[in-house]
């Protein structure tokens, strides 16, 4: 078999056979095929896609690619959650203290930027000292003693997508249906979960635009995870925006800690609440979405979730003083507003140019090899259905290199619409797929 040979079947709409897509995983794991072979390989499948037996074993083909997890010996129910991917999208650093404050073992393992939108290592690698490589065995031990940890994927667990990720992420090859479900459910399905929660992101800012394309993501991680005997339930939830103010890395961790104390926006605070109640009653630890709302509430109010964080912060080496003291995240040396060219009702704040906006800033990666830059970012100000006058900020953007903020505020600019009417309000949650 050679690589040339598969990428010209499905170059050509072709359908992979199972043994073709075990060997193509394997030997690029092995660095047998080529980043520029596979590459080709991901625009063949963008282009025709998979079909759902060569989907199945695809994924298969990926979770078994390196190592997988076993947690047996842990008694509390384990859920994680995990997002398609959105600008300002910072849920699960709020989320996982909150959910293993109520008694379910979240062990999560997240990624990096991907494209336009961010990552939760990126994220949290902005709090001083945090180490997000955990090995297997010390991911073992946190989630047994602190019922949470957060690290990235190790050299040996998954490294079919770890290479994969990378690699889309720098060839327009992210937004794929096969792909994205793939990555994600080979990842979730080798960390040994009971139950999974997806944040399916529908809007521009979002890889799915469309709710029906969104909808066949969703169901289609529901249908890999039912073959695998995981309970998945998805959420539907709105992209158009960014959510919350905070679009970075470091104002980004600020922001979760604010929502652990109860003081960030309504639309981040809500969709957090909203997964984490799917989370503890797919654990079992509550009876309905009611029941679990007011023990996630309890938790932000008693400070038990704040609690979780500062012991996984002191866990990976963080320094948990970043909690109370938000100047010792690091922080852009320079900061430009963005004004409003006229008065009126803000009828777009696009989620897609401000997440390539924060990106240019060097707060996300042009190149897969970059480094992001933790403490620049932007503070979203004004978002749809909000009255402006001219001149009021629709943003501040920190910066630290001119040359980058050129580009950014260019891009800004055509970020917002303001208009003469309100925009009609849209839903936060636009659906749910079990
Ligand atoms: N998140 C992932 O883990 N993988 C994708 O492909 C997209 C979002």
């Amino acid at each position: 078999m050679t690589a040339v040979e598969l990428i010209e079947k499905k170059r050509d709409g072709g359908t992979l056979s199972d043994e073709e897509i075990r060997w193509l995983i394997r030997a690029y794991t092995a660095d047998e095929v080529a980043d520029y072979q596979m590459a080709a390989m991901l625009m063949a499948i963008f282009h025709h896609g998979l079909s759902v037996e060569e989907l199945a074993v695809w994924a298969e083909a990926m979770l078994h690619s390196g190592d997988t997890l076993d947690f047996s010996d842990i008694t509390a129910p384990k859920v994680d959650k995990h997002s398609t991917g959105g600008v300002g999208d910072k849920v699960s650093i709020a989320l996982a203290p909150m959910v293993a404050a109520c008694g379910v073992a979240v062990p999560m393992m997240s990624g990096r930027g991907l494209g336009h939108t961010g990552g939760t290592l990126d994220k949290l690698e902005a709090i001083p000292g945090f180490r997000t490589q955990v090995d297997p065995s010390e991911f073992h031990h946190l989630l047994k003693t602190i019922g949470m940890v957060m690290g990235g994927q190790t050299e040996t667990l998954v490294p079919a997508d770890r290479r994969l990720y990378a690699l889309r992420d720098v060839t327009g090859t992210v937004p794929s249906i096969p792909l994205i479900s793939s990555s994600i459910m080979s990842k979730k399905l080798a960390e040994d979960i009971d139950a999974l929660v997806l944040d399916v992101k529908v809007g521009r800012g979002a890889f799915m635009k469309q709710e029906d394309q969104a909808r066949i993501l969703a169901e289609t991680m529901v249908g890999i995870g039912s073959h695998h005997d995981t309970e998945v339930v998805a959420l539907l939830t709105a992209m158009d925006e960014p959510l919350g103010t905070a679009v970075g890395n470091a104002n980004e961790t600020a922001e979760c800690i604010e929502l652990l104390k109860g003081d960030a926006p309504p639309d981040i605070t809500e969709i957090t609440f909203r997964l984490a109640e799917e989370m503890l009653v797919l654990g079992g630890v509550a009876d309905s979405l009611e029941d679990a709302r007011m023990q996630l509430e309890a938790t932000i109010t008693d400070g038990t979730a704040l609690e979780k964080l500062e012991q996984v912060i002191v866990a990976q080496d963080g320094d948990p003083a970043v909690l109370e003291d938000y100047s010792l995240l690091p922080q852009p040396p320079q900061f430009v507003e963005l004004e409003a060219p006229r008065e009126g009702w803000v009828t777009m704040c696009d989620a897609r140019r401000i997440g390539v906006a924060g990106v240019q800033l060097g707060g996300g990666r042009l190149r897969k090899e970059d480094e992001v830059d933790p403490a620049v970012g932007i503070w979203v100000f004004a978002k749809e259905g909000e009255q402006v006058e001219q001149g009021e900020p629709l943003a501040r953007v920190g910066w630290r290199h001119g040359d980058r903020l050129g580009a950014a505020m260019e891009i800004l600019e055509d970020a917002w619409a303001i208009g003469d009417e309100a925009p009609e309000p849209k839903p936060l949650i636009m659906g749910k797929v079990r």
